[in-house]
């Protein structure tokens, strides 16, 4: 099946901050022109209730503190009304569709539907009208917004091209002269992981999830572990597939994660969750999402190398996934993101203005999100510094969450001078959380040893691997997983990590900003986060 749609029309934004499209022409081509698969989400209920639950479940110094639900118990919370169910698939019945599973959590509907070549208009319709693009084209869809958060498939617009400029991607390059490059054997002594440091406990497991066309190849992992993973044990092959692995060739994106998760969470079974059909390359979350909401059993630690610039996406669409986030942190799930490898981004408002560009889900407030550094002398094992591309900023879409404001507001007061306000909104979700080396990887793909593969999609699975680490040790004193790790990383004040207090990140190359997003200072700042881990003193600080 493959379901490309392109949209040629004027994208505009709505004073009421919801997307539009004026749609000159919906190009939908599909092939074979048979079936499409459609991912409805449902309205959940208890939304607020459960944010106040997971507040309590994550925070050390509340009684419930590691309380965690299992799905079953988050399903009772948030399942759609009773309502809502029947009024939906009522609806889609009434539309000939019937192939439609749900999951544990009711809220979402897998449906399989068919298109006739001599109905494309009536389905185009029918498709774009869930989306709320063609609210006053079809008032008998008066119920999407009761009922539904959107369909899987048309919230994601084209992206527009990157304004990374050439210049700096020039500066990348020349950069890249020299040899020495971060392996596994780099990473575990920067961050004090003995060859004690690798897991123990049987029932302990951590995921990458992979998106779009990026497979892992298993005989690249098993010959990166052979070629680099010498003097602590590990694993060299995947536990768990979950989903389709595609044929043809490893992405490097894949094999990165994999290789790398597997080396400092190290001998901790690994599983890959990868996503079927190139169709997804429209919404490469939400098949993900589905199946953790249809999984009793999964990992403790994901990381994702992945996300979009948040102006790309549409509200409706980035809220419901960041339910899905509380969702698994209520599981005690933790869920790290990697912040992006533009800086502090770019965004051209009109020809005169600028603003930065903030990238979910590393934005959402229920996620972890790392950054990237680089080692000040690139030769040495020496103290570390800002990775230039090291995503960071402040949300335009969510809110400041109370466990960051005293820091956040620490920085924005201490460190001058700050970018000009009109360049980032200061009331938002500021990110990442913390950041590990982002530079000079050593990776194998496709059975070639790769040097000089950077980006903070590096630094994400590293810091995973060490997550699993600690999550290791502490089932092993039987208490529970760490879960969503934001209010008790912020409490920690920077303990257990090093701090990150030297260089800037990139952001737009016009006369206000030259170039200068933030830059990294004492304690938190937008770039680094709190610094990177020093693995025997952060887990310590996380052992209760
Ligand atoms: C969820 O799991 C159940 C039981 O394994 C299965 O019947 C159902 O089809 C799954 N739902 C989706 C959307 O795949
Ligand atoms: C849909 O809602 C609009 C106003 O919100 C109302 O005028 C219209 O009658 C409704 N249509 C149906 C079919 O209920
Ligand atoms: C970690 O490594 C650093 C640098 O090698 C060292 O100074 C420190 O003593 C080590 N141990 C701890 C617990 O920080
Ligand atoms: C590796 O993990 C297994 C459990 O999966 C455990 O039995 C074994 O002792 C671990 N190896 C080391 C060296 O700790
Ligand atoms: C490990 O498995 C045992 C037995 O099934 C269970 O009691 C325990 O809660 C599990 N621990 C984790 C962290 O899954
Ligand atoms: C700034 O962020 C808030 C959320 O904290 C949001 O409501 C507001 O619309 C944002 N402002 C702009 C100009 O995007």
């Amino acid at each position: 099946m493959f379901l490309q749609m392109r949209y040629q029309g004027t994208l505009a934004r709505k004073q009421c901050g919801e997307y539009f499209v004026v749609l000159h022409r919906v190009i939908l081509r599909v092939e074979p022109l048979e079936e499409v698969e459609l991912t409805f989400a449902l309205k959940q209920q208890n939304v607020k209730q459960m944010e106040e639950l997971l507040k309590l479940v994550s925070d050390p110094d509340s009684h419930q503190y590691g309380k965690h639900l299992s799905l079953e118990e988050v399903a009772a919370l948030v399942q759609p009304s009773q309502l809502t169910e029947k009024v939906v698939r009522n609806w889609l019945q009434s539309h000939g569709v019937k192939n439609c599973h749900t999951v544990v959590t009711r809220d979402f509907l897998q449906c399989v539907m068919t298109v006739q070549p001599q109905k494309l208009d009536q389905f185009l319709i029918f498709y774009l009208s869930f989306s709320g693009w063609l609210k006053h084209y079809s008032l008998a869809l008066n119920f999407t917004a009761t009922h539904l958060d959107f369909v899987g498939g048309v919230h994601r617009f084209p992206p527009k091209g990157k304004d990374i400029s050439k210049g700096w991607e020039g500066a990348r390059q020349s950069a890249l002269g020299y040899h020495l490059g971060v392996t596994p054997s780099v990473i575990r002594s920067r961050y004090n992981l003995t060859e004690k440091d690798v897991g123990t406990a049987t029932n302990n497991s951590q995921a990458v999830a992979q998106f779009l066309e990026q497979y892992y190849n298993p005989a690249d992992l098993a010959e990166f572990m052979s070629l680099f993973a010498g003097g602590f044990t590990h694993m060299s092959a995947v536990e768990r597939v979950v989903g389709t692995q595609g044929g043809g060739k490893a992405g490097i994106e894949a094999s990165l994660d994999v290789e790398y998760i597997m080396s400092s969470g190290a001998n901790i079974s690994t599983w890959v969750f990868t996503n079927p059909g190139r169709h997804e390359t429209q919404e490469p979350f939400l098949q993900w999402m589905l199946l953790l909401s249809n999984m009793s059993a999964v990992p403790w630690v994901h990381t994702i190398s992945y996300g979009d610039d948040e102006d790309s996406l549409s509200d409706a669409y980035m809220n419901r996934i960041n339910i899905e986030f509380m969702k698994a942190g209520l599981r005690g799930i933790s869920m790290l993101f990697a912040s992006g490898d533009s800086g502090a981004g770019c965004r051209h408002l009109t020809k005169e203005r600028n603003t930065f560009r903030p990238s979910f889900p590393a934005s959402s407030p229920y996620v972890t999100t790392v950054g990237g550094t680089s080692f000040k002398n690139p030769f040495k094992l020496t103290y570390e510094v800002t990775d230039y591309i090291s995503g960071g900023g402040f949300s335009n879409v969510f809110a400041m969450p109370d466990y960051q404001g005293g820091a956040v507001q620490a920085y924005l007061k201490n460190v001058q001078p700050l970018p000009p306000q009109t360049y980032f909104n200061i009331t938002g979700r500021a990110y990442p959380d913390l950041a590990a080396l982002s530079d000079n990887y050593w990776v194998v793909t496709n059975r070639v040893p790769v040097p000089w593969v950077s980006g903070t999609s590096a630094s994400t699975p590293v810091v995973g691997g060490m997550l699993s680490l600690i999550n290791d040790q502490r089932f092993l004193k039987g208490l529970p997983s760490l879960g969503f790790i934001n209010p008790r990383l912020y409490k920690l004040q920077g303990k257990g990590l090093y701090d990150v207090t030297e260089g800037c990140h990139l952001s737009c190359l016009d006369d206000k900003v030259e170039g200068k997003g933030f830059c990294a200072s004492p304690s938190w700042d937008p770039v680094t986060g709190w610094g990177t881990p020093n693995y025997p003193a952060l887990l310590k600080a996380l052992m209760d």
